[in-house]
């Protein structure tokens, strides 16, 4: 099939529909700031006293305030960074979680929350229940409400699905767990300023973020909101800047849970991706990635041979279309779009195998396409022009 399309299609462009692993484009400002960081800035927070320090120090906290606001949390202390929503979902759940803690999960979860979950149980330190998903990707309810035990501790939510964009009920989620004393934690890695998350209000305990999606910051940027009163173990330990007399690493936040410089340059663009969100508003971004996901459903819908997954209603999903086409590789597809016609997308398990199992799309996957705050109905009409050349090519 790639070979009946070589002379097919128009490559010029470069479309990108890939915002669930990494949002594209950035605002400007996002682009320079790292620069102007290390070029001007580029001192150590915390680690001396001369200017460049003093104001690496400021640029941490703005960047800790700014995130704070946006989750609404009162005390920026309890915002602690890291590399990315993997990085602090593996600070969370291995600084909460200790020998005899049982733990309920569900099929949407990322391997972010998979794989140390499956370490933790391998090496007999947890007990595991896996919450099963509908073919839409909604937890089942009921058997949340039967799977807790004396012993559990934690429930882990996937806010978003990477797979299929189905947004857990998560208040109702967060109300069972904490009727029987089980702490909550929140992987917003898809959600994370796209929709609007009031940590007061939901009463989370933690909460794992990433800079580089939906904060539209630089790689590399991250973190974890942690409750007042709750003491993690940290994963890390070593130089803080504070404290530096003792041989055991400090006990209050933030550096309780980050130890080593951090990476300025990628925070000073994080808060420029924070300070577009807030110009923006949380509630715009929503409504045009609602508008625009509806759009693309609508238009794949009438595409003969495309199967859709995840729910119809774009108000119960971010921003994520998945698809398979009839007796066509998903990869071959991703292949055809980005070589005939410039348009990126990612194909395959998207780091979430038992997503897949719950939409009965393991182990070949489905093509996924994630369009972004900055996609326009136009991208999306070349987008679904170039598809339905390859289900007529398919059918043959
Ligand atoms: N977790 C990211 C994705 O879904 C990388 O593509």
């Amino acid at each position: 099939m790639i070979n009946d399309f070589e002379q097919a299609g128009n490559c010029n462009s470069n479309l990108y529909f890939d915002n669930a692993a990494t949002s594209w484009p950035k605002p400007e400002a996002v682009y320079k700031a790292p620069e102007i960081q290390m070029r001007q800035g580029c001192g150590n927070p915390g680690r001396s006293g001369h200017t460049r320090t003093l104001e690496a120090d400021r640029l941490v906290y703005r960047a800790r305030e700014a995130v704070a606001g946006l989750f609404r949390v009162a005390d920026p202390s309890r915002i602690i960074f890291a590399l990315n929503a993997t990085d602090a979902l593996n600070i969370a759940l291995k600084g909460c979680l200790g020998k005899g803690d049982h733990v309920l999960y569900t099929s949407m979860e990322h391997n972010s929350v998979l794989r140390p979950l499956g370490t933790l149980r391998r090496d007999g330190v947890i007990t595991t229940t896996l919450i099963p998903c509908s073919e839409t990707g909604f937890p089942d309810l009921d058997f949340l409400e039967e799977a807790y035990r004396a012993d559990t501790r934690l429930l882990v939510i996937n806010h978003a699905s990477n797979v299929t964009g189905t947004i857990a009920p998560l208040q109702k989620m967060i109300q069972s767990a904490h009727r029987r004393g089980v702490m909550v934690l929140l992987d917003a890695a898809q959600t994370a300023g796209t929709i609007e998350i009031d940590t007061g209000a939901l009463e989370l305990d933690l909460l794992a973020f990433t800079g580089h999606k939906g904060l539209l910051g630089p790689t590399g940027t991250g973190g974890l909101y942690v409750k007042k009163g709750l003491n993690l173990k940290p994963l890390r330990e070593g130089g803080t800047g504070s404290q530096s007399e003792i041989d055991l690493h400090p006990e209050s936040m933030p550096e309780r849970l980050e130890a080593g410089t951090l990476n300025n340059a990628g925070l000073a663009g994080l808060i420029e991706g924070l300070a577009f969100i807030e110009q923006t508003g949380i509630a715009a971004i929503r409504e045009h990635e609602v508008e625009i996901r509806a759009y693309l459903y609508q238009q794949l819908q009438a595409i003969s041979g495309i199967r859709l997954y995840g729910p119809a209603d774009p108000g119960s999903a971010s921003c994520i279309v998945s698809f398979t086409l009839d007796n066509t590789d998903c990869g071959e597809i991703g292949y055809i779009l980005e070589n005939n016609y410039g348009i990126l997308c990612r194909t395959g398990l998207h780091c979430a195998p038992l997503a897949h199992k719950a939409i009965h799309t393991f182990p070949t996957g489905t093509v996924r396409l994630s369009p972004g705050y900055f996609t326009t109905r136009a991208d999306i009409d070349y987008l679904t022009g170039a598809l339905r050349d390859i289900a007529k090519l398919a059918a043959g």
